[in-house]
């Protein structure tokens, strides 16, 4: 394929606004699926994909058509619609040439749609605005038409009108990605040179790359260098995605597909890495910022013999997705586990849910921390990622300039009528108004200040549940503000519960402090002494509750003298104690934690 006939797109659109069922419906327009009609989602591969309908990783399907007599390869690469994975978005679209910015005609366009397109626009991609679901009765084509010439000063003339779902006009979408999406510029005749922009595992093969080919060739067999590792690697099999893995034994410039190289893990894959071959000297690719991440957890087996299998089930799913950063931690509540860095919450609810979908994993997941700074006198900085590496307060009083918390823009869309809810939403959450537009003359895009951690506990079910549903959320970050941070701890009969310190602004210990005792109380259960449950500052009490003791006397149920029985019994009593944990004299099963944070 000449890269004059080679094109190299994406769909980005807001979540469910059907951008896999157009996928779908290209994909057997052009043989690559068979058509059995049905919405399969052939993208959309992972199991929790499938399960909570989003995308998570990005996957890539070329395929073949015919236009005007010349047989053209058309490569999509797919991207996921949510927040957290804006990460993955950027460095799907840094492969593509153009992308269809895909808006449902009922909803209009929403606070990712917004998102996507100032990534896509930032990138220089040719963007072409298409309609879906025109086919709904409550489908107001007009009105999103206006709006997308309002907030994105889009040409609309030749705006794309279709039912991705009941097939209308499907048949104009690669016709236009032809004329409108420019080829890819590279040279078969230069030396090689490559972007790698995916990875994952494969139990087979191990690890798979995608690459972008910008310049050259690269065949089977070819020797080719990281230039991010200085490492050689050769290649041991190449190929196009079509839609699974299909071996060409080449892969020239313009193109995009996988190659297999014996990479042992997917940390060896660095995301935004220049592929070449050995001693060709060329011009490295613009990489991309690695992810940060935005949210960290502990996570803990329920039954610590687990420890050893879980250990083997978070290395195996870390392999296939290099975006979450594992350290291993002790906890004296909860025994040994990790500590794992994510994205954002709905990426660690993905990775929770992955652990005990794909590995049947029992684990207890702590309270998510956002990445708090402390700037010291020296001017030094350092990342909390666990509330245990808080700043004592002589450390603060001596050593410690001033704390800091990671905020994020936020975007919202919503009809007018919400405003005062919305506005009173982030006014709670420690939000300052940025600025609100009219994207039509019924809704509103506003834009927050707000802290991360605000964002990261139940903002978005409240935003939607206050709005009826009906607004929409996007954020980028922000940048770090001086914040007034403590660390609230929880004792048992005073002694600290380690795994249950949180960090929080203040303004929240009051609320926070008395919520978490009460619920403790629900779950720790009565024992043979009063058990005392406080949240504390420091040495000061925030809120305070008490279990009363309980007469446990098992051996009452036998009546009077089978001594053998009764000492039976006992002995039962005390290996049951055994495999609970003790905070000081207070018995602590795994499970009272497993409720407490399940039921938030
Ligand atoms: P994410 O992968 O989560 O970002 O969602 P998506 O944008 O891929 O949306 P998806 O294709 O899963 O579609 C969301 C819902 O809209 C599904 O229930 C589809 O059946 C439906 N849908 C998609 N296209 C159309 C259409 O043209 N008309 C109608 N009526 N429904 C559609």
């Amino acid at each position: 394929f000449p890269a004059e006939n080679i094109r190299n797109f994406s769909i980005i659109a807001h979540i469910d606004h059907g951008k896999s069922t157009l996928a779908d419906r290209l994909l057997e327009l052009t043989n690559t699926i068979s058509q059995r009609g049905s919405n399969k989602q052939v993208l959309d591969k992972l199991k929790v994909e499938r399960e909570r309908g989003i995308t998570v990783k990005a996957q890539t399907v070329s395929m073949f058509y015919n236009y005007k007599g010349k047989e053209y390869l058309l490569n999509l690469i797919d991207t996921p619609g949510h927040v957290d994975f804006s990460y993955e978005v950027s460095r799907s679209l840094a492969a593509c040439q153009g992308t269809l910015l895909l808006v449902d005609a009922a909803q209009g366009i929403q606070a990712q749609t917004v998102a996507n397109f100032y990534l896509a626009f930032g990138e220089g991609l040719h963007i072409i605005p298409v309609l879906n679901k025109i086919d709904l009765p409550g489908s107001d084509p007009e009105r999103v038409v206006k709006q997308i010439e309002s907030a994105f000063e889009l040409d609309t003339s030749s705006i794309l009108k279709i039912s991705a779902k009941s097939g209308i006009n499907i048949d104009t979408i690669l016709p236009s990605v032809i004329e409108n999406i420019p080829s890819p510029q590279g040279s078969i005749q230069k030396p090689f040179r490559a972007l790698l922009f995916d990875s994952w595992y494969d139990k087979y093969v191990g690890v798979v790359c995608m690459l972008g080919v910008v310049d050259g060739v690269l065949r089977k067999g070819d020797k080719v260098f990281s230039a991010h590792s200085d490492t050689k690697y050769e290649i041991t099999e190449v190929g196009i995605m079509h839609p699974e893995q299909v071996p060409t034994g080449y892969l020239h410039a313009g193109q995009v597909g996988y190659v297999v190289c014996g990479m042992k893990s997917a940390s060896e894959a660095y995301i935004g890495d220049t592929f070449h071959h050995l001693n060709s000297k060329v011009e490295l690719l613009p990489g991309f910022q690695p992810a940060q991440s935005m949210v960290f957890a502990g996570i803990f087996p329920v039954d610590t013999n687990d420890f050893r299998k879980l250990d083997d089930n978070i290395k195996k799913l870390t392999l296939n997705d290099a975006s979450v950063t594992v350290h291993k931690e002790t906890s004296n509540a909860l025994g040994q586990g990790w500590r794992l860095g994510f994205l954002g919450t709905l990426h660690m609810d993905v990775f929770r849910q992955r652990l005990e979908n794909e590995y049947d994993a029992n684990i207890i997941v702590t309270q998510p921390t956002v990445p708090y700074r402390v700037v010291y006198k020296d001017k030094t900085t350092h990342i909390i990622r666990n509330p245990t590496e808080f700043p004592d307060s002589d450390e603060r009083a001596f050593k410690v300039l001033r704390l800091e918390e990671p905020m994020v823009l936020a975007t919202m869309i919503f009809p007018e009528e919400y405003m005062g809810k919305m506005i009173e939403l982030c006014g709670g959450r420690r939000g300052e108004q940025k600025d609100y537009v009219y994207v039509d003359d019924k809704r509103v895009m506003m834009k927050y200040v707000l802290p991360l951690a605000e964002v990261v506990q139940d903002f978005y079910d409240e935003l939607k549940s206050r709005s009826s549903g009906y607004a929409t959320f996007d954020y980028e970050e922000h940048g770090y503000e001086e914040s007034d941070l403590v660390k609230m701890s929880v004792l048992l009969n005073s002694k600290p519960v380690d795994a249950l310190s949180v960090i929080l602004h203040r303004s929240q210990v009051d609320q926070v402090g008395r919520d978490w005792v009460k619920r403790l109380k629900n779950v720790i259960q009565r024992q043979l002494f009063d058990v005392v449950i406080q949240t504390a500052l420091g040495h000061k009490i925030v809120a305070r509750e008490t279990i009363s003791a309980l007469r446990k006397n098992v051996t009452a149920k036998c009546y009077g003298g089978d001594v053998s029985r009764k000492m039976k019994l006992l002995q039962k009593q005390k290996e049951g104690k055994k495999r609970m944990k003790m905070i000081g004299n207070v018995e602590l099963p795994q499970k009272a934690f497993y409720d407490f944070m399940d039921k938030k």
